[in-house]
């Protein structure tokens, strides 16, 4: 590939950037219009080499490759990676946007039997394969929109046969190669309290019931599961509940991922930085004493624009977060309430409502997401030795996939995963 202008997310061989390094973003701008950089990429989807053209022409025979991608004038970026997603469901929740417009809160909607409980009662009565096929139209739309990687949760369920019907459906995205989306597996059973149940036999059924079935099936090879989730929240599970699941989903070998601080301030963020949790998500409440505890135990805080924006919440103290050392990443949160899955427009509004650079949403929305997903030494940067999940933009400034709002499609010329153009 052949383009002005590459655009590197420069890890310097760290897996996650934090403080004034979320600015370290270097871009390879050609000086001469006909010269360029290109981005060399093997069989298996790897980028073997990186630079400008002449020196690229100068090491290897034009014979030797099997196809060339002709980018001249445009830039390229390292794909996307969405740190937080909700996207196996059926059913809009058009009518609840409604509701929230006139002034209902999320917990008032919550609380009447709306909002997740809705969601859920869909779900319960929803097929396989009636899920599997809107997940898949959603996953082609993320990739559409510029996202290479994506978390994605369970949590419709609430029971075990329900969380495990809907980790099934994300594990056959895995497989299905039709669509090239990398995937992280997030089990979040302890999403909300199910009809006629209190919190406390909630965490029961998740820890004793749920959690070893589940265990059992990524045992015997059956399924796939990289991470715990819990909403830790003021009316869904308290801290201690959300401490004990998240232990029991370490012990079952998950990574902590969960939902914390998000309308209230709980110090759930202490709580996952003594666990040396991955990664935390929403954060809109934490305090100064969780970004200093986060910052330490290197915790991700992966941060949701547009919940804030959608509830007409305060945005989390992302400055804050940044200059105390910690580490941010974004995701859309694309779920029925936060009908968004385009990292575009994410990165956009973190920097608008959260005052970020547009070289740190970067750094967020690319190399730090994937490190709240593990994933940081395979994807999240344009670097030899990883996977060429890159996004080719029709422009010769990158910065015009964060400009250019509501406008994706203009600025997205090509969609590569694994070497592969989507
Ligand atoms: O991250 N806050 C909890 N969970 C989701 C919302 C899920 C839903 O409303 O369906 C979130 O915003
Ligand atoms: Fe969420």
């Amino acid at each position: 590939h052949s383009a002005k202008q590459i655009v590197q997310v420069v890890s310097n061989g760290e897996r996650v950037l934090t403080g004034n390094a979320m600015k370290n973003v270097s871009t390879l701008e050609s000086d001469d219009v006909n010269k360029g950089y290109s981005i060399i990429v093997d069989h298996k989807g790897k980028i073997v080499d990186l630079g400008r053209d002449d020196e690229i022409c100068a090491k290897y025979k034009k014979e030797q490759f099997e196809k060339t991608l002709d980018a001249t004038g445009c830039s390229v970026i390292p794909g996307f990676v969405d740190g937080h997603t909700h996207p196996v469901w059926v059913g809009d929740r058009v009518h609840e946007f409604a509701m929230k417009l006139a002034g209902a809160t999320y917990m008032e909607v919550h609380r009447a039997g709306g909002g997740i409980m809705f969601t859920v009662d869909r779900v319960r009565r929803a097929s396989v394969d009636e899920l599997y096929t809107s997940l898949k139209q959603y996953a082609m739309k993320m990739l559409r929109c510029g996202s290479t990687f994506a978390e994605m949760k369970s949590g419709y369920g609430l029971d075990a046969e329900n969380e495990i019907k809907m980790l099934q459906v994300i594990n056959r995205l895995i497989k299905d190669e039709e669509v090239p989306l990398g995937v992280s597996v997030t089990y979040c059973g302890a999403h909300a309290v199910p009809k006629g149940s209190t919190a406390a036999e909630a965490t029961e059924d998740v820890i004793s019931n749920q959690l070893p079935q589940i265990k059992a099936l990524m045992d015997s090879g059956d399924l796939n599961v990289d991470n715990i989730d819990v909403f830790c929240e003021q009316g869904v599970f308290d801290v201690d509940q959300t401490k004990r699941i998240l232990e029991a989903g370490v012990e079952a070998g998950l990574a902590i991922n969960f939902h914390g601080e998000e309308l209230h301030q709980l110090n759930s963020a202490e709580m996952g930085a003594e666990m040396k949790a991955r990664a935390i998500s929403h954060l809109e409440e934490i305090s100064d004493e969780g970004i200093t505890a986060m910052a330490k135990s290197g915790s991700v805080g992966v941060v949701l624009p547009t919940t804030a924006y959608i509830l007409r919440l305060s945005p989390p103290p992302v400055r804050k977060m940044i200059e105390g050392g910690m580490a941010v990443a974004l995701g859309s949160d694309f779920n029925p309430n936060a009908h968004c899955f385009s990292m575009p427009l994410v990165v956009h509004l973190a920097c608008v409502t959260m005052h970020m650079s547009m070289n740190e949403a970067l750094v967020a929305a690319t190399l730090n997401a994937a490190s709240s997903l593990g994933q940081s030494d395979r994807i999240g940067s344009l670097e030899v030795g990883k996977q060429a999940d890159l996004l080719v933009l029709n422009s010769a400034r990158w910065e015009h996939i964060v400009y250019q709002f509501g406008s994706h499609a203009d600025v997205i010329r090509e969609v590569i995963k694994d070497g592969k153009i989507v």
